[in-house]
């Protein structure tokens, strides 16, 4: 991991949790404080929770996150969720462009882009996923379909403190297969090419987190890989001595 960069761990909790779930988070904010120094520490836990956790969260240095919002910052749109709505309820980044959104709900580029841009004009940081499909991977063409992915759906504008790139390769997620750590360089070293190349010195400092089959045994040595800067972890946020043990491979 690259000392000029401060890592974030991410949780994203997808369709899981209740209520009752509050349990384990406390078992993070418990524990969350010991990465402080370093580490950033962020949960994405479903909507319904968000409001929950900030408030639990507040000043114990672990922030709360959205999993997605909607574009417009109002509207008709039954059972859509704004940027800002999230904000207010207490999330200080949105994950936008998760790979099971564009497969789910038939996401684009160009509606990442957006969903982008909503999230900065509510005020929080953009965690846009990108990451190729086994058959894409297989065709060798995981390069141009990142590539592809990060032109479409990075907004101009972009800076280290407005937005994370998650690269998640769709086989590797919740699968328990993991690319190699030199493949994992390779296209983090891509991803940190485009993003200097069209962001200049903030895409040096922006951070681009690893996701997929993140767990404790095998987190160390993605993070240690070169601009690896953290990680989006889908299953093994859900427990909070798991999440925990992740963020001390940082
Ligand atoms: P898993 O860690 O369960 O593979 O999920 C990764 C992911 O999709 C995080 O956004």
């Amino acid at each position: 991991m690259s000392d000029a960069i401060r890592s974030l761990i991410a949780g994203n909790w997808k369709m899981n949790g209740l209520k009752a779930s509050m349990a384990e988070f406390d078992a993070m904010l418990a524990g969350g404080g010991a990465f402080a120094e370093k580490t950033d520490l962020l949960v994405c836990p479903p909507a319904t929770l968000i409001a929950a956790f900030a408030d639990k969260a507040k000043g114990k240095g672990v922030a709360v996150g959205a999993q997605d919002c909607h574009q417009n910052a109002s509207g008709a749109h039954t059972g859509d969720l704004s940027a800002e709505m999230l904000v207010d309820a207490g999330a200080s980044a949105i994950i936008v462009g998760h790979s099971e959104r564009r497969a789910d709900h038939g996401e684009s580029d160009a509606l990442v882009r957006q969903k982008a841009q909503a999230v900065w004009r509510a005020g929080a940081i953009a965690i846009v996923c990108i990451g190729e499909t086994r058959a894409q991977r297989d065709a060798g063409q995981t390069l141009d379909i990142c590539g592809g992915q990060l032109k479409g759906s990075l907004p101009d504008g972009a800076t280290a403190a407005n937005l994370v790139v998650a690269y998640e390769p769709v086989w590797a997620i919740g699968t328990g297969l993991t690319p190699t750590t030199a493949d994992v360089e390779a296209v983090h070293g891509f991803i940190r090419r485009v993003l200097t190349d069209r962001f200049k010195t903030e895409g040096g400092r922006m951070r681009i987190l690893y996701g997929g089959s993140v767990k404790p045994s095998n987190a160390k040595e993605l993070l240690d890989v070169a601009n690896v800067n953290g990680a989006l972890v889908g299953g093994a946020s859900l427990k909070a001595s798991d999440f925990l043990a992740i963020a001390a491979g940082c």
